[in-house]
């Protein structure tokens, strides 16, 4: 049964229905708080928010891959534990006076995975988003949402996340990347048309309980970095700004860890420039070299590793087949993204999942990817 269907069953009527899509990060990781690059792009794993207006003056949902159902009163938009906090937080954001005018009936479905680095929750903020634009006419633009899909992650779920994984839901482009700007928030659409190649997935199935604790440590981290380098040089106002002699110039000014912090961004931000250069030449072959760069720096620079994600990279290094690979996303687990010769896609998977689980004991979930349009409001019937 599709989503609409289930609706129609759960609740007793028609539905509007709006998609947004988890998102892939080619490279350039912890560079959005620091105001600098990122290239994601949307991708074919979505998820899903159907919705309704009821007569009860209260807000219901469902979802029905948790199989959980919960009823806030209108007047309820503060943060809560689990999912809906994401609904609540992008009702408190983008409705007027923070509340919804009438009840409604919400149900919720998806397959981006979740805790995987993939965005499930930025997507689901997204479809919200849209939805609520749509049904009451509220004007916004897509980054409007994304930015409001941003302030419910910080503030209803704690994460002082940045702008990245709503920016790409919203703005996807089937085909495309998209190298955004953090400081203007200006983008621009990079064609990733390589037919020999697929964007494979490895699932280290670790999603590590304290992720959020240390991101918001690491944004600090490079806050911390940012006082020093203002100290000698009152114009620079984030990690944007500085270059790498300068932050050598300060090293002795600074923890030891606030430099490694700082140096890794800027490295992974020249690379993500570097690496932009090499898609324009289609050279995927120096394009990889940056990712597995990009790894080695957030392992041993900004600490976002594990031993899974660095197992993982290590030995798909090994494997031919692959042009480049790194953890991707906020880090502590998640999903390694790898570029992999299309003819050799389903060897490599085979081989990783085989490998990893004499390791770890576990067998690593793989996702072949496509770069897919953001998010929509009623199309793809689930
Ligand atoms: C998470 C955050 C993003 C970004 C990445 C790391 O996905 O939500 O804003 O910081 O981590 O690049």
């Amino acid at each position: 049964m599709n989503i609409r269907q289930q609706f129609q069953q759960y609740f007793g009527k028609e539905c509007r229905i709006a998609e947004a899509p988890g998102r892939v990060n080619l490279i350039g990781e912890h560079t959005d708080y620091n105001q600098g690059f990122v290239l994601p792009g949307a991708i074919d794993k979505k998820i899903y928010v159907a919705l309704a207006a009821n007569a009860d003056h209260i807000l219901k949902l469902n979802a029905l891959q948790y199989n959980e159902q919960y009823s806030f009163s209108l007047d309820d938009m503060h943060p809560v534990k689990g999912w809906p906090t994401y609904l609540l937080g992008m009702i408190a954001m983008v409705m007027p006076e923070k509340r919804l005018p009438q009840g409604m009936d919400i149900m919720i479905t998806g397959n981006v995975p979740v805790g995987a680095g993939m965005s499930s929750s930025a997507a689901l903020c997204s479809a919200m988003g849209l939805a609520l634009n749509e049904i009451f006419q509220l004007g916004l633009s897509r980054m409007d949402i994304a930015l409001a899909g941003q302030k419910t992650e910080q503030q209803f779920a704690g994460l002082q996340c940045g702008i990245m994984d709503q920016f790409a839901s919203l703005h996807g482009k089937a085909g495309h990347l998209m190298k955004l700007d953090c400081r203007s928030l200006e983008y621009e659409y990079m064609p990733f048309h390589f037919p020999e190649i697929r964007i494979v997935l490895v699932n280290s199935m670790v999603s590590h309980t304290l992720a959020s604790s240390e991101y918001n440590i690491r944004r600090q981290q490079c806050e911390a970095g940012v006082k020093v380098l203002q100290k000698r040089d009152p114009s620079i106002l984030s990690l944007r700004d500085a270059d790498l002699k300068q932050l050598e110039a300060q090293r002795k000014e600074m923890d030891e860890t606030v430099f490694k912090r700082c140096r890794f961004v800027l490295e992974e931000n020249q690379r993500l420039q570097d690496a932009c250069d090499s898609l324009t030449r289609r050279n995927l072959d120096d394009f990889g070299k940056l990712m597995y760069a990009s790894h080695a720096g957030l392992s041993k620079d900004y600490e976002v590793s594990c031993p899974e994600s660095d197992y993982l990279v290590k030995t798909i290094k090994e494997i031919k087949a692959v042009k480049g690979a790194r953890q991707m996303g906020g880090g502590f687990g998640g999903c390694i993204i790898s570029l992999v010769e299309k003819n050799e896609a389903e060897t490599f998977i085979q081989a990783i999942q085989e490998k990893y689980a004499v390791e770890f004991g576990k067998r690593p979930e793989c996702y072949i990817m496509n770069i897919d349009d953001g998010a929509r409001m009623e199309s793809v019937i689930v």
